[in-house]
């Protein structure tokens, strides 16, 4: 991403990125079987285990997760961090057995998310297709 485009995204995700527990549970209620790949909350009911402390503490690391690594777009010097990170995180995803549908349904509610919560439309919508695009090459790669 160019510095301008992760500037854009940075923007759209600093309206959502305090919504952690939100994001989470709109990503499990749209696709149970992202939620049943985890043995704390397989097979439980969602609005029971969406107050629970282990849910928002999955909830903040997956946003974190994302937050970091926008943090370091738009810096060509930085771009071999961000690798290693969604390496190692594709590689850890690809041992529990998560495919590649259930990222793309991921990627699908989060978009959705961010453009009913967020201003993401025009460039911003183009540079957030594009950094996603980028960082599920990478995981694709360890799948
Ligand atoms: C950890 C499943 C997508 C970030 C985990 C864990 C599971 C899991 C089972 C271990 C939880 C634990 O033992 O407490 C899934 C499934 C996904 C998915 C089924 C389907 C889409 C993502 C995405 C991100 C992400 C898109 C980031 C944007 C993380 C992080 C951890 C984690 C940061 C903790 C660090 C680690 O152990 O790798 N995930 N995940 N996950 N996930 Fe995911």
């Amino acid at each position: 991403l160019s510095k301008e485009q992760a500037d854009e995204v940075r923007h759209a995700w600093d309206k959502v990125k305090h919504n952690e527990v939100e994001i989470l549970h709109e990503i499990f209620k749209a696709h149970p079987d992202i939620q049943n790949k985890f043995p704390q909350f397989a097979g439980k009911d969602l609005e029971q285990i969406k107050s629970n402390s282990d849910f928002s503490t999955h909830a903040t690391r997956i946003v974190s997760f994302i937050t970091e690594n926008l943090s370091l777009a738009g810096n060509p010097d930085l771009l071999p961090a961000i690798k290693t990170r969604v390496n190692e995180m594709g590689q850890n995803h690809r041992n529990r057995g998560v495919t590649k549908e259930q990222f793309n349904e991921f990627r699908s509610t989060l978009t959705d998310y961010v453009k009913h919560h967020s201003s993401l439309d025009g460039d911003a919508e183009h540079a957030w297709n594009q950094a996603f695009d980028n960082v599920f090459f990478i995981i694709f790669s360890n799948l």
